[in-house]
């Protein structure tokens, strides 16, 4: 069928997410192979993206796709209540990977049905009802999920599940308290995260929930130190420390997950995306020994059909192979100290670049108005005006796809990049900077 063709039965039928379907005009994507994917016309675009965050091992990997052909001849699914040897043998493997002793593994779909699980297991597991997040969070688009995200995607869903309530927390290149730097705040987000929980009865809330370091809301890095109080804080209170890694997890920050920069354990972990980097969707949830012990006298009520499913198991222990064989996950660090060096130097030349931040192969450009104030360029929610529109229409023109929202562009490519690739991305990049330059000027 020719594009136009594709197209017009396309938007005679497909329901596409988060928008008015009135303005939808997707490219029609033929095939992908590494970084790289390919439209029905031929072009190729760098996909800076890792498809959402999630092709860690790059596209049309022979050994995962191997491996799934095996197991589709041999069994693709089978109930949920059967035991099969690649179930077995990726939880056994993801507990080797895990930090701590979080070696309990209850298999989902995706992320959002990780995050579920996780806050009904701690509301099993504590027989408390409150879910704490942070205003600055997603955590993903089923109810519950919704309700504890802190972004805009929430507004739909309201009053959405009860029992959520937020907080602040850090976000140091606009401190929500107004502190110019982590040298002399004090910490003083995490202590008015402690207030609250005095003030809302600790013995309430089942679970914190956190993205290790905030993925769709800005690739913010909490400080070690704040991540330590929560943690602290939740031991003192019997509530539960829920990472959720769905974006974070898999050497996307440049170690297997995300908590590990900060140096704690969590008692449950959600994730997914990498988990098969996209090849099959899949996710998880990770309980410690203490749920686990917990739940051999206790019902975990929670199944899904396809828990545990075959081919996705199949495809995960492939996906952690190539992890392990490339080095995926050390590579991810050091060429994400690599990367962060180019963007330094975006952020030194364009007037509209505020802030760099990094970790792992995984960065966020932060647009500004004015270097001096931090004033937005587009707002929260493009309050001010958009400008992702234009800015994303000149990268791909170039031939690079990333994510932009806001006055934030997402940088997450497949781990395998090379630094010659990251160079010539990062330079489509500069060029299309000189459109939110002009803004200002
Ligand atoms: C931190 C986090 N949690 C949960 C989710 C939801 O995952 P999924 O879209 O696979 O349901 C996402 C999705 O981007 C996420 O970034």
């Amino acid at each position: 069928m020719r594009t136009e063709e594709l197209k017009k039965l396309d938007r005679q039928h497909v329901i596409y997410s988060w928008r008015s379907q009135g303005g939808v005009d997707p490219i029609m994507i033929d095939r992908a192979d590494g970084i790289y994917m390919y439209d029905t016309d031929g072009r190729r675009f760098i996909d800076f993206c890792a498809g959402l965050l999630c092709v860690n091992i790059g596209h049309g990997n022979q050994h995962v796709l191997q491996a799934m052909r095996q197991q589709m001849e041999k069994l693709t699914y089978v109930g949920p209540a059967f035991g099969t040897e690649v179930k077995a043998r990726l939880a056994a493997m993801i507990s080797e990977v895990t930090p701590g002793d979080l070696d309990y593994i209850f298999f989902t779909n995706a992320g959002a049905e990780a995050v579920e699980n996780a806050i009904k297991s701690a509301r099993l597991y504590t027989g408390r009802h409150k879910i704490y997040s942070a205003w600055r969070s997603y955590h993903g688009a089923t109810n519950g999920a919704m309700t504890i995200s802190g972004d805009p995607r929430r507004w739909a869903v309201e009053p959405g599940m009860p029992g959520a309530v937020k907080f602040f927390g850090p976000y140091c290149y606009h401190c929500p308290l107004g502190y110019e730097s982590q040298e002399t705040c004090g910490l003083a987000c995490l202590e008015q995260l402690k207030t609250q929980v005095m003030l809302d009865n600790p013995k309430s809330i089942a679970a914190i929930i956190m993205e290790p370091i905030v993925g769709t809301n800005g690739i913010i890095v909490p400080p070690k130190a704040f991540m330590q109080g929560v943690r602290q804080l939740c031991d003192e209170n019997g509530i539960l420390f829920i990472s959720d890694e769905v974006m974070a997890g898999w050497g996307r920050s440049g170690y297997w997950f995300g908590i590990q920069h900060h140096g704690v354990v969590p008692d449950i972990i959600t994730a997914a995306k990498g988990l098969t980097s996209g090849y099959v969707p899949l996710g998880m949830m990770a309980w410690n020994r203490k749920l686990w012990d917990y739940f051999q006298e206790h019902p975990f009520v929670g199944g899904l059909t396809y828990t545990g499913h075959a081919l996705g198991c199949a495809a995960g222990i492939a996906n952690i192979e190539v992890y392990r064989q490339h080095n995926l996950i050390e590579k991810s660090a050091h060429d994400g100290e690599y990367l962060l060096g180019k963007l330094v130097e975006l952020r030194d030349r364009h007037p509209s670049v505020g802030d760099v931040r990094a970790q792992g192969l995984w960065a966020c450009i932060e647009l500004t108005s004015n270097k001096e104030t931090r004033a937005p360029l587009a707002g929260f929610y493009d309050s001010i005006r958009n400008v992702s529109a234009e800015l994303n229409r000149r990268l791909l023109a170039g031939g690079l796809y990333l994510f932009a929202k806001w006055d934030l562009m997402f940088i997450s490519p497949p781990l395998i990049i090379t630094r010659e690739q990251i160079d010539e991305s990062v330079a489509i990049i500069d060029r299309a900077l000189e459109y939110t330059d002009s803004l200002i000027a």
